[in-house]
């Protein structure tokens, strides 16, 4: 394991725990909302309208309309520790799948595109305001900025309900920005997330630019990024929020197929070495089901839940307490 995927790795279980460490502050006018990634003030962000890219520099990043005009500024400050925003509001008492994360990585030596097909999962039996982000996503090697392009079921503050859904991310810092949201069906499709460097039209020597979006919804879901940091690093995760039971996330294996990451020569190095991190605790895990890289690659999720059965019924009962409660108050 090279220093970097060492450093990569300490982010991560960082990143993991971080949810359980130092809870951030919030005013008490701003709200937390979960995005992918984690947790940001409200007040942080920030919709793209047609036609609008980001900006990102070491000590800043930017929300440009398509007339070049500044929608939106906010410095960023490298004194913060990476990833505070991934903190969960304190008054929170976690719970089985109240906040679960399950990821793949690959801290590549270079990255040039990012391709997979998520086959949409069917409907989760239950919608209790779950929310569940899947994504493909690229990382710079300090872990403080998210390109992703994201297959949502649930509402975020993009949008959303008791529907998969599937819209762009970027976040940098305690900043976040995401693209409309467009409906997919549940189980019948797969939808095709993609990030492509295109620094040969749009980079200059010291910045790289980035377009990510899904294929055959890219009118809606695509995004354009500036950057002066190195995305190389690739990460596949799923992030499930406010889960009850197993009955919230999709009934059957997920499978993310036909990965392939090409590097800055266009070639696609195989196998890839993946590192999986597993939320036993949760009982979701991410299985590499073949390590390739392009056509046959697949990355599994499965949901067997914490000690199966006891879980589940824990889960329902706690359900069935928490509709009791809802029920009383009206
Ligand atoms: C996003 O949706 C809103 C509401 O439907 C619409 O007004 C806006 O133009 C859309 N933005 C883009 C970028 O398509
Ligand atoms: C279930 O979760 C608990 C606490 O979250 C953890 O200590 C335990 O190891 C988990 N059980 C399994 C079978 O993973
Ligand atoms: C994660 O879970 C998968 C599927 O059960 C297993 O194949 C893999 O070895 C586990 N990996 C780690 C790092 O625990």
């Amino acid at each position: 394991m090279s220093f970097r995927m060492l450093a990569v790795s300490a982010f991560l279980v960082l990143h993991f725990l971080a949810g359980f460490a130092s809870p951030i502050v919030t005013g008490a006018q701003d709200e937390l909302v979960k995005v992918p990634g984690g947790y940001l003030l409200k007040s942080n962000v920030h919709a793209v309208p047609e036609g609008g890219r980001i900006v990102h520099s070491s000590d800043s990043v930017q929300l440009i309309d398509a007339g070049g005009r500044v929608l939106h500024y906010a410095s960023l400050s490298r004194s913060k520790p990476a990833f505070t925003r991934l903190n969960r509001p304190s008054s929170e008492v976690r719970r089985n799948l109240e906040s679960a994360i399950v990821a793949a990585i690959w801290d590549a030596p270079s990255i040039f595109t990012f391709t997979s097909d998520w086959i949409v999962p069917p409907a989760p039996q239950k919608y209790s305001n779950q929310l569940l982000y899947y994504f493909s996503a690229l990382l710079p090697p300090s872990g403080d900025a998210f390109i992703q392009p994201v297959l949502q079921y649930g509402p975020s503050v993009a949008g959303g309900g008791a529907y998969w859904s599937v819209g762009s991310w970027f976040i940098a810092g305690d900043t976040g920005y995401y693209t409309n949201l467009t409906q997919v069906l549940s189980g019948e499709q797969n939808v095709y997330p993609f990030i492509l460097d295109e620094d040969e039209f749009l980079g200059t020597p010291t910045t790289h630019a980035w377009y990510c979006g899904f294929e055959f919804h890219q009118q809606e879901s695509s995004l354009n990024i500036q950057t002066s940091e190195t995305f190389n690093v690739a990460y596949v995760a799923l992030e499930a929020y406010n889960a009850i039971s197993l009955l919230n996330l999709p009934g059957q294996t997920t499978n993310i197929v036909n990965i392939a990451i090409a590097n800055d020569d266009n070639e696609f190095s195989s196998p890839i070495p993946w590192t999986l991190f597993n939320d036993t605790a949760d009982g979701i895990t991410m299985k590499v089901v073949s390590a390739s890289n392009g056509d046959g690659a697949a990355l599994q999720i499965q949901y067997v839940g914490n000690s199966s059965s006891k879980q589940g019924l824990e889960g329902e009962r706690v359900e069935e307490q928490l509709t009791m409660k809802t029920s009383r108050r009206h």
